[in-house]
């Protein structure tokens, strides 16, 4: 378990390590600054001695004192704190542009991936924790590249540097100083173990407040029909509280290691001092004046470092928490893909179907053969059910040995209780999820053989929740088909039955929709849906609940567009309106997420079971 626990942080170093190999030459540069940024202080240091000894000391002692040599020096040890801190600069600001590319590299790969998760993961995750991975643990990231990284090198360089250093100077004193140290850093990896747990914690807790969040901005409107401020405020406390307590903990440890080392770092300074003038009294060899003053400085260096790594130890534990977050987030498995069938189009020669480069208003299933050659089978829409069984996790099956079929053309309703299973067939269709068992075939191929992109190509859908995106209604109709014209889009909207209310809108097909549409009412926001869904002018269509939110009146006239739609197209719809559904072809009655009546309206009528049930109740003056 324990190796386990240890085994993450080095991966995740190495992987973060592969971001910032991009950007290898900076890096060089950046660490040659380092270099030179560390060995100018300890330089300027040594040179006290020098400073001392040869120009302060000869000064005090002679009668007429000329400065002139003294001046010379001071201005070199100048030049050298100059030439350091020229590439401290330097380095900071190359760390800033490597920091802020490896970031944009790690949000474009972790958007890339994203999209290619299964619907699965959307199910199980909250959007607020996934949105904390782009802002919460990547600034955790920026920082730890941007500053820990620079300072535990420059700190990592100083040491060893100023450790040969003072060794020069007198071997003693260094061992008096090492001594302090080796306990220094005792208590500093004590304080630093206690912390990261918290601060790991703390990383977490952020995600699950984030979470909390969105969904309570998401759900304002209920909170407030319900009276649930109070609630919502008591539970955002709560995770509130333990935020604030991971992090007072995490940052309590971080806290007190800094006055601890200090103190340290000056009984240490004492200690040497007093030590070394007792060594230069009793005249040990080449311990003079200048000596003791440049070790003092030396030793001074020498702390820092070690407690700007430690203090730099947090940062970086709490950025590869964020970085563990992110790395699980690119490492999840994405919605795998194994089709080889593609969707071209194509066009009939002789009787023979060909591919063609073109648009022919005919499309054909491309089902590569193993010499080479390709078979074409043309897309009519005819989708079949061969005793499927499924559930979104292996221990709860929710549909149950559903059969059907749907020939081309033909529109197909399914009635249900709610939670029947509807909504889940058509989520089978489009490959949104796995089967348990069984098969789907599309025009006699396995669904499973077809690539998703294509498979979703053919369907046109209208989701049972509509989601618009920010930019104008035409761009938003345009979704359903992005080499759709104006003309096209507009002609989707007439046959949907949107164009009259999208005209009445202030900039008509150019009023700008902004947070998912929420200045358009419920049934104006499912039109635009279904015209989004026809503009692709798809051969098979999916329409759940499509007209739940429109008012009879409307619905009779969309009815008609969608009657319009529907024709030579296959059509799957789920409606909780015996009007949406009494001309099907066939009606499937779902319940418990079995088909246990299946026929046209009349005859499940005249069949006096579930169906008669369901609506003769609620419809009976239809
Ligand atoms: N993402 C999901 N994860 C787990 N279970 C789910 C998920 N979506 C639906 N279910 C379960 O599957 C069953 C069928 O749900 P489904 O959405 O297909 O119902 P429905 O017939 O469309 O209902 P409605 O008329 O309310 O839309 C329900 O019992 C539901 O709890
Ligand atoms: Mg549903």
């Amino acid at each position: 378990m324990n190796k386990q626990q240890k085994k993450v942080p080095t991966s995740t170093v190495k992987r973060l390590l592969s971001y910032i190999g991009h950007y290898k030459l900076r890096f060089i540069f950046v660490l040659i600054c380092i270099l030179v940024s560390a060995l100018t202080s300890v330089a300027a240091s040594l040179y006290l001695q020098t400073l001392i000894d040869s120009y302060i000391t000869p000064l005090l002692l002679e009668a007429n004192p000329v400065f002139d040599k003294l001046l010379k020096s001071v201005v070199s040890m100048g030049c050298i704190y100059l030439i350091g801190i020229l590439a401290t600069l330097l380095y900071n600001r190359i760390m800033v542009s490597i920091a802020q590319g490896v970031l944009k590299e790690i949000r474009d790969t972790m958007f890339a991936h994203m999209q290619t998760l299964p619907i699965k993961y959307f199910d199980t995750h909250t959007h607020g924790d996934i949105m904390s991975h782009y802002t919460n643990d990547t600034d955790t990231l920026r920082q730890m590249i941007s500053q820990s990284v620079p300072q535990v090198f420059s700190s990592l360089i100083t040491v060893v540097s100023v450790f040969f250093a003072m060794l020069s100077v007198n071997i003693w004193l260094t061992l008096v100083v090492i001594i302090f140290v080796t306990f220094i850093l005792k208590i500093t990896k004590f304080i630093a173990s206690k912390s990261s747990t918290f601060f790991i914690r703390q990383q977490r807790s952020i995600g699950n407040m984030n979470g909390y969040i969105e969904e309570m901005i998401n759900g304002q409107k209920v909170i407030k029909v319900f009276c649930h401020e109070e609630a919502a405020k008591n539970t955002f406390d709560e995770k509130n509280e333990n935020l604030c307590s991971d992090a007072t903990s995490a940052n309590m440890f971080a806290n007190i290691l800094m006055p601890v080392m200090m103190n340290l770092g000056n009984l240490q300074y004492v200690c040497v001092a007093i030590i070394g003038g007792i060594m230069a009294i009793n005249g040990v060899s080449g311990l003079t004046l200048g000596a003791i003053a440049s070790f003092l400085q030396l030793t001074k260096s020498f702390n820092q470092p070690i407690s700007q790594i430690s203090q730099q130890l947090n940062a970086v534990i709490m950025a590869l928490a964020g970085a563990e977050r992110i790395f699980k987030l690119m490492d999840e498995t994405s919605e795998t893909d194994d089709g080889f069938v593609t969707l071209v189009n194509a066009r009939y020669i002789d009787g023979k179907l060909e591919e063609t480069d073109h648009r022919t208003g005919i499309w054909a299933w491309k089902c590569p053969q193993k010499d080479g050659a390709a078979t074409y089978t043309e897309l009519k829409g005819d989708v079949r059910f061969h005793d499927v069984d499924f559930g979104y996790n292996e221990n709860k099956i929710v549909l149950h040995n559903i059969t059907l079929y749907a020939e081309p053309g033909e529109k197909v309703a399914f009635v249900g209780a709610t939670g029947a299973g509807k909504t889940t067939i058509t989520n089978l269709i489009n490959r949104f999820y796995d089967l348990a068992d069984g098969k789907i075939t599309y025009d006699g191929i396995n669904i499973n053989n077809i690539r998703k992109d294509d498979l979703r190509r053919s369907l046109g859908i209208v989701l049972q929740d509509v989601n618009l995106f920010t930019g104008t209604v035409m761009d938003n109709i345009r979704y359903g088909n992005l080499e759709a014209l104006d003309e096209e889009c507009i002609a989707a909207a007439k046959l949907a039955n949107a164009d009259g209310f999208i005209r009445r809108l202030p900039q008509g097909y150019d009023t700008v929709l902004s947070g998912d549409g929420s200045g358009l009412s419920q049934g104006q926001r499912q039109l635009i849906s279904i015209a989004r869904a026809a503009v692709g002018d798809p051969p098979v269509m999916i329409l759940d609940e499509a007209t739940s939110s429109i008012d009879t009146r409307t619905e009779a006239i969309v009815q008609k567009g969608m009657d319009r739609l529907m024709l030579g197209r296959t059509v799957f719809v789920i409606a909780h309106r015996l009007s949406t559904v009494q001309n099907s072809d066939v009606i499937m009655v779902l319940e418990q997420g079995r088909i246990i009546e299946r026929g046209p309206h009349k005859d499940l009528i005249a069949q006096k079971g579930k169906y008669y049930q369901l609506y003769t109740g609620a419809f009976e003056l239809e």
